[in-house]
């Protein structure tokens, strides 16, 4: 199996050497029957967790009714999706163009601030990760994603963030809109000082330019709240979704106002899979799914539970830097390189992902269980103390491996 990926697949993945065949909730099984606890959850998109009965039912009773219906024509799973998400986005957010995955929901996100607008610049943040098709590519920060493809979209600036004044500065008669993570996932797990947003809406209202708030990772729940966002009180213009809000089935959605949604005139924006039945049926259920069950206050709690064991665990160890994050958005940051910890904690039975070279991070789903989170974390545990017997043992019992 990994022998025919690698043969005729693409090398742009940094893979594990595991095969994974099946899942189930918090955890996933490899081509061996081996189980693994799933605290990268499918990159963040298992919200709902793998295989969720409900998302497998309404996929099922769809895929035997209809599974493709053109944009073009009208749509029973299409329409109950766009409502039910208009009921649970933030107020005024009540329309939405379906697409297929992030990156083009931020494309989508991008032509509409320079549609209201008409103006073509746009201010993101230092440490930004939008995805990584032209114009997402433009608004990501690493240059190791953008230099081979350059020249990208022009007028991009990337400011600190954190730092108002420079939003301020930036934010000239040539931008249309602001676009920010509420946690950047990519950039290590790294939440804005407190009044940021507020502060940023301030001027995005002042000057009369879009704010984009992508909620691609952050949102469903994730962080505690519904929508990250809320976390500070603040509602964006545009709204960016994919990842987990179809339950695992590609997805992608950019929620706005039917006004701002409507300056985009007919021809100027369409997909052949947006709004494909199959996926809205999945969205619907996902979303019922995730209120009903109160998925953003388990993940709250759970969160706190998590986060607790991290910094207990942590605090044993002398190759820890900081544990941190919000809900089940988590960061493991280590004083060293991290792929060895990475590889081995897979090897003991737990997935975690990445962000940089020192950082282990943390998507899992929103129903992992206390349990799963106390044997994910000490089996990291586990793996951080191995890293540092081999640097202990390396430096003839020092302090090697310190930096
Ligand atoms: C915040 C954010 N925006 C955009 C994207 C791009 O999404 P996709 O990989 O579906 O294109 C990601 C993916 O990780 C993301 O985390």
């Amino acid at each position: 199996m990994i022998a025919t990926e690698d043969a005729h697949g693409p090398h742009t993945y940094q893979k594990f050497p595991i095969a994974i065949v099946r899942g189930k909730g918090a955890l996933v099984w490899d081509d061996k029957g081996r189980e693994y606890i799933d605290s990268m959850g499918g990159y963040g998109v298992a919200i709902v967790g793998h295989s969720n009965p409900a998302v497998v039912a309404a996929i099922r009773r769809q895929a035997e009714k209809l599974i493709i219906c053109h944009g073009s024509l009208y749509n029973d799973a299409r329409a109950e999706f766009l409502d039910t998400l208009a009921r649970y986005s933030p107020r005024g957010l009540d329309a939405a163009f379906l697409s297929n995955s992030g990156a083009e929901a931020v494309e989508v996100a991008l032509k509409l601030a320079r549609k209201v607008t008409g103006r073509k610049g746009l201010v993101a943040m230092q440490g930004a990760y939008h995805g990584k098709t032209a114009g997402a590519l433009s608004a990501t920060w690493s240059k190791k994603y953008k230099e081979p493809f350059e020249p990208l979209l022009e007028g991009v600036r990337h400011v600190a963030l954190g730092d108002l004044a420079a939003v301020e500065r930036e934010v000239d008669d040539d931008v249309g809109a602001v676009i920010v993570e509420p946690i950047q996932g990519e950039g290590g797990i790294m939440l804005p000082p407190d009044g940021f947003f507020k502060g940023v809406r301030e001027i995005c209202d002042k000057k009369g330019v879009l704010l984009i708030a992508d909620e691609i990772q952050t949102g469903l729940g994730r962080t505690g709240k519904l929508w990250a966002m809320e976390n500070w009180g603040v509602v964006p213009d545009v709204m960016t979704l994919a990842k987990g809000l179809a339950g695992g089935v590609p997805i992608g959605a950019t929620v706005t106002t039917a006004e701002i949604l409507n300056s985009l005139k007919k021809g100027e924006q369409t997909s052949t899979f947006g709004g494909n039945p199959l996926a809205c049926a999945a969205g619907t259920a996902t979303l019922n799914h995730i209120v009903k069950n109160d998925l953003p206050g388990k993940a709250k709690a759970k969160g706190r539970v998590y986060l607790d064991r991290l910094k207990k665990m942590g605090a044993e160890h002398f190759l820890t830097r900081e544990a941190r994050g919000m809900g089940l958005m988590l960061a493991y940051e280590m004083r060293v390189d991290m792929p060895d910890v990475l590889n081995d904690s897979i090897r003991r039975g737990v997935i975690f992902t990445y962000s940089g070279r020192t950082i282990i991070r943390m998507l899992p789903p929103l129903v992992i269980t206390d349990a799963q989170i106390a044997t994910a974390v000490r089996l990291l545990g586990d793996a951080v103390g191995a890293e540092e017997a081999k640097r202990s043992h390396a430096s003839g019992g020092g302090a090697l491996g310190r930096d």
